[in-house]
């Protein structure tokens, strides 16, 4: 399956930790669809909310999964294709929660009572409808806004949440029909083949946070040791010379895993005769998990080093999800009759909260004036390690010093001088060492940024070769 869009949620609940269960699971299989594949992942915070109703476990939850899912990203991924994921928080994306409102209306309430997480909890916990919240009733529908929102192909899932995904599918059968219009696409559910139920330390039971058999990826090393030597072996070996089991053995499950292939078949050989003690292939995997996680470990302690890194990533992912999102919902807003002639709202497609107030009119536009310069001169201000001060001539219009911070991204007079780019001649004049600068020399950002954000980026400047000198942009 190649190019195709998908999409994948993580809902903080628990408490924001992920564990080898949840990377063999999920993660791994989401980074190995992201290489070839339009991915978007998304941290499902408004979910949580069903069940963690604290506002420092919630916050807490949220920060740690991010941390930790990005962590496995880039310690995964080579830099350029996680640069290409959606990574963002759901609560940050309105659409999210207007999308679900409207869906609502064309949802059966048969069809959420027969839900699987609204009847499990009914019948196992003995919790009464006056107990359950509707958050939790009406969950299927926010997971079908989640999905139908980005109009994915497919979604990689348990199948736990099979059911989840036919929902969707036929709440978008229903939207399209009961409005006329193919606004969404079915998404197909796709459940791994061989089922990756990662089994917990006990060897009994899913390896889940709350059972207390997990290994974590993200905690001290001592602790994972710990969690480590607790693994279950083969409790009909009493001494390290007897022959012992293999099968239903969790270190040597999880050695399938994260073992070297040779190693792992030799220590198994050995395990079989009584040659080798538990202890001893605990600590070998002890060490492959170490091995094995080292970059995601790292990458870890980086982003919490820096949150501003987080947020410029986490912005990136907003950015192009509400661009998504924004658009299916200008579609849907009309295809229902919210798009009529007195509507506001569905023509800022890209940021909506903005009131508009970045329009300019073209009176505006005559007052800057942008001229084509040639740098005649470039030289280093010496008493500064950012600024280049550039001669510009502007031809019949005669010349000019204009001052530009740009050392600090690698620039150097050479790269100026002798070319031409566009200035804006119009500034009011600004005191700088040893002169005025007499005007701004337009660059842009090196990469795309979030709409109305800019300069956290190497700027590039933008070539006027050619252009006749002097000339005005209009
Ligand atoms: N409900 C999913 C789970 O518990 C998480 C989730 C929320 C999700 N929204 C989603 C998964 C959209 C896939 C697509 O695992």
């Amino acid at each position: 399956m190649t190019n195709k869009r998908f999409l994948s949620g993580i809902t903080p609940s628990g408490d924001g930790t992920l564990h080898i269960g949840n990377y063999l699971g999920a993660v791994a299989q989401f980074i190995e669809l992201s290489q070839k594949n339009e991915a978007f992942l998304m941290v499902a915070d408004l979910h949580a909310l069903t069940t963690i109703q604290e506002k420092k476990q919630l916050e807490k939850n949220v920060e740690t999964l991010i941390l930790s899912e990005l962590a496995l990203l880039k310690g995964f991924m080579d830099e350029e294709k996680f640069k290409k994921i959606v990574f963002f928080r759901q609560s940050d994306v309105p659409e999210h929660a207007e999308l679900q409102t409207i869906l609502n209306n064309v949802t059966p309430l048969g069809l959420l009572k027969r839900a699987h997480a609204y009847k499990d909890k009914l019948q196992n916990q003995d919790a009464s409808d006056e107990e359950i919240n509707l958050g939790l009733f009406n969950y299927p529908i926010l997971m079908a806004a989640d999905i139908l929102l980005y109009k994915p192909q497919f979604i990689p899932v348990g199948k736990d949440q099979k059911q989840h995904i036919e929902i969707a599918r036929d709440l978008a059968e229903r939207f399209n029909k009961t409005f006329g219009k193919n606004i969404f696409v079915l998404p197909e559910p796709q459940i791994p083949e061989e089922t990756a139920v990662i089994m917990g330390t006990d060897g009994k039971r899913k390896m889940s946070k709350s059972l207390g058999n997990i290994i974590a990826i993200f905690e001290p090393e001592e602790v994972i040791k710990k969690q480590v030597m607790s693994c279950y072996t083969d409790p009909t070996r009493a001494h390290t010379n007897d022959p012992g089991h293999v099968e239903g053995n969790m270190v040597f499950s999880y050695l399938d895993f994260f073992g070297e292939r040779q190693t792992v078949d030799e220590y198994k050989e050995a395990y079989r005769q009584g040659r080798v003690a538990d202890v001893e292939i605990k600590d070998y995997l002890f060490a492959a998990l170490m091995k094995t996680f080292r970059p995601a470990r790292d990458r870890y302690e980086e982003l919490k080093a820096n949150p501003k890194l987080v947020k410029e990533i986490l912005e990136h992912g907003t950015y192009k999800a509400r661009e998504a999102a924004g658009k299916t919902m200008v579609e849907v807003r009309e295809a229902v009759g919210l798009n009529n002639s007195y509507a506001i709202g569905s023509s800022l497609i890209v940021d909506r909260s903005s009131k508009n107030n970045n329009c300019i009119t073209i009176e505006d536009i005559a007052k800057l004036e942008v001229r084509v310069g040639k740098v005649v001169k470039a030289e280093n201000v010496e008493k500064s390690d950012k600024l280049i001060l550039l001669t510009v001539s502007f031809g019949e219009a005669g010349q000019r010093t204009i001052y530009t911070g740009v050392r600090g991204y690698g620039y150097t007079p050479e790269d100026f001088a002798g070319k031409q780019f566009f200035f804006v001649v119009n500034l009011k004049p600004r005191k700088m060492p040893g002169g005025e600068s007499q005007g701004m020399i337009l660059a842009v950002d090196s990469e795309p940024l979030p709409f109305g954000k800019h300069g956290a980026t190497k700027p590039l400047f933008v070539s006027a070769e050619g252009l006749p000198v002097g000339a005005r942009i209009r």
